[in-house]
């Protein structure tokens, strides 16, 4: 099935077309294309929710048509039309709601609305479609910190998140108090890579407790208290980024041994745009090599928002017969665990 996907629900227009009649994998991706709003939001220090709306509404249409141009795909020949329809800013998602609905209903073909974390849940499906079920999947990214266990698409069981900042926030938030632009996780990264490791020692939050959540907002705090009373001289300001992004990916390793370990699974997803720190990456990987274990990780423009994996996830829904009807609705706060498998997959 040929579906057009479209994302919009924070600071990125991504579109994409993918077709799962060319195979499941990298292949049935026929094109994708992003516009970025951080140059908008960057002098704010955050994304700004209304300027975020105005702006998918100018980009949405005609990267639609560029995508499609530049794919040789002919309106004729889609199948579907995904976007997504939460959770994020309510009026950034409406802007591709209400598109992707209007596109399918002009071209007489059907529209579903998709889950934006199961989207970057499936996402490493797009280059390995052989990844098979049941995996822990680790969802890191602005707005979620999730592990979640996926049996199967549609059927997934929280195991345990963020009990405040998530931890793609948790580096925004003190990125731009240490001064950094926004957005803070690969400015964090870039500086720590300038850092002298063991120069500070951070708290790896909540890993002393029983249990698979996180809590971020108390090292963020930490970390800036650390700034504020230090010199604030880069090598010092370095050394900072470093402890901080340290403290972050030992504490979410830590949680995804004890998942792997609670519910007895040998594979590990990574996604969101955290899963893009090459030593999240590393860590994760030497992990994974001691407990004789796998990690997947989507390829490095897949792990931040795109419009291929809200195609991706609507091929697999749309060819199990999942479609909105006429009406469309967004949910800024849809949880993940209340998906269901789609119908027809279930047999
Ligand atoms: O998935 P995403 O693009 O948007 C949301 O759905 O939230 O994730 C964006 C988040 C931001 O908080 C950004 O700082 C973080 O991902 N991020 C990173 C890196 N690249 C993006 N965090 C740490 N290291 C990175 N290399
Ligand atoms: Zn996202």
């Amino acid at each position: 099935m040929r579906v057009l996907g479209i994302e919009t629900s924070c600071d990125e227009t991504g579109v994409a077309i993918y077709d799962s009649s060319n195979g499941y994998g990298q292949d049935g991706l026929l094109g994708h294309a992003l516009y970025s709003q951080v140059e908008l939001h960057a002098e704010y220090g955050g994304v700004v929710p209304e300027l975020a709306s105005r702006d998918h509404i100018q980009k949405t249409i005609p990267l639609v048509r560029e995508l499609m141009k530049n794919s040789a795909v002919e309106a004729s020949s889609l199948e579907g039309v995904a976007y997504t329809a939460g959770p994020g800013l309510a009026g950034a998602l409406l802007v591709g709601a209400s598109i992707g609905r209007a596109l399918a209903w002009g071209w007489g073909i059907p529209a579903v609305a998709i889950h934006h974390m199961e989207g970057h849940l499936l996402a490493p499906l797009i280059d390995d479609p052989d990844i098979e079920f049941p995996f822990v999947a680790l969802l890191v990214s602005g707005g979620h910190t999730q592990l979640i266990y996926v049996k199967a698409v549609g059927d997934y069981t929280l195991l345990g998140e963020s009990l405040d900042d998530a931890a793609g926030e948790a580096f925004d938030k003190t990125a731009k108090l240490m001064g950094l632009a926004y957005p803070g996780g690969p400015n964090i990264a870039l500086l720590a890579e300038q850092g002298c490791l063991g120069a500070y020692q951070f708290p790896r939050p909540m890993v002393d407790r029983p249990g698979l959540d996180f809590s971020f907002s108390g090292l963020k705090t930490f970390a800036v208290n650390t700034f504020n009373s230090s010199t604030k001289d880069i090598q010092v300001k370095a050394n900072i980024a470093l402890a901080f992004e340290e403290a972050v990916i030992d504490t979410l390793a830590i949680k995804c041994k004890r998942a792997l370990l609670q519910v007895d699974c040998i594979r590990l997803v990574v996604a969101g745009g955290v899963s893009a720190n090459k030593k999240l990456r590393l860590r994760l990987h030497e992990l994974v090599h001691r407990l004789g274990c796998k990690v997947h990780f989507p390829r490095p423009e897949f792990c931040t928002d795109n419009g291929a994996m809200i195609a991706y996830a609507g091929s697999l829904r749309l060819t199990a017969g999942e479609a909105q009807d006429l009406g469309f609705k967004v949910n800024p706060r849809w949880p993940l665990a209340s998906l269901t498998v789609p119908a027809r997959a279930r047999t």
